[in-house]
């Protein structure tokens, strides 16, 4: 089944145009990492998949539910209660952890929860811990995020994520604010859910984790999808010129 599809998507800010004919979908149970320059537009893709931006075209489907369409020229979003059901579909980890830093760690991923999911306290309580534990925070429930290193922040953002069960997982450079010796803890944990088959999409510069986790890789530049496919293709035997020039810039 396809949870994410994305039919000729475009936005833009202004006179500028930010993303440009972008068709891609994600299937049930895939990892896809999309690699690209800075600016190329993929946090935005991110963000009009997981409605924090309006697309300006296009139209996007999420478990085969209509998000936006375009009609005429003009775009239109689902109703109200759509969009509340389809955005309980996804997850989104950013760069910057974004956790509540007033609240303790625990209470960063029961919060959703209890809040907007009206789930019992003590079993958003017992999600949590069991989450932590998974993420190897199992003593940290108490803690404040401010407490936490970088590495230990991002697995809070993966547990609260995760807490809502969420049927696809965006992340964007979850690693690209943290120490390249604690990238690996993150890199780690991405990981285990591929092997449990968590469907993942993931914005990422670190060339080698995609080609070692993704099952399809993207490439963006300019605002459009330059190429795409398996990461021995992307990655190893690039066919645009475009992606060789990038690829060139990192070692491995
Ligand atoms: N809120 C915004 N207003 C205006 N321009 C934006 C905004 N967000 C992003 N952009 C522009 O859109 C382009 C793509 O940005 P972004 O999606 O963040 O790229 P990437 O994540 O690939 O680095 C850049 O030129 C950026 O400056
Ligand atoms: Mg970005």
């Amino acid at each position: 089944m396809k949870l994410l599809e994305i039919k000729n998507l475009s936005k833009s800010y202004g006179e500028l145009q930010v993303l440009k004919d972008i068709t891609f979908d994600v299937s049930e149970g895939e990892v896809v990492a999309i690699i690209g320059p800075s600016g190329s537009g993929k946090s935005t893709l991110l963000r009009c998949a997981t409605m924090l931006e309006k697309i300006s075209g296009g139209e996007i489907y999420c478990k085969g539910e209509k998000m936006a369409e375009t009609v005429g020229g003009a775009v239109r979003y689902a109703n109200k209660a759509s969009l509340k059901k389809i955005r309980s579909y996804f997850g989104l980890v950013f760069q910057n952890f974004n956790l509540f830093p007033h609240m303790s760690v625990q209470r960063n991923v029961t919060e959703a929860l209890t809040v907007n999911k009206k789930v019992p306290k003590a079993e958003a309580v017992k999600t949590a811990q069991k989450l932590l534990i998974k993420m190897g925070l199992g003593d940290k429930a108490e803690s404040y995020p401010c407490q936490l290193s970088g590495g230990q922040q991002q697995r809070v953002s993966i547990a609260r994520a995760l807490a809502l069960n969420p049927d696809i997982l965006y992340f964007d450079e979850p690693t690209s604010a943290l120490d390249p010796e604690i990238t690996g803890e993150i890199l780690k944990v991405i990981k285990e859910l591929a092997a449990e088959k968590m469907t993942m999409v993931i914005v990422t510069h670190e060339i080698s984790f995609a080609r070692n986790v993704a099952d399809r890789v993207v490439f963006m530049d300019g605002g459009v999808i330059v190429e795409q496919g398996r990461p021995e293709e992307v990655i190893d035997n690039p066919s645009s010129p475009r992606t060789k020039a990038f690829l060139s810039h990192f070692s491995n």
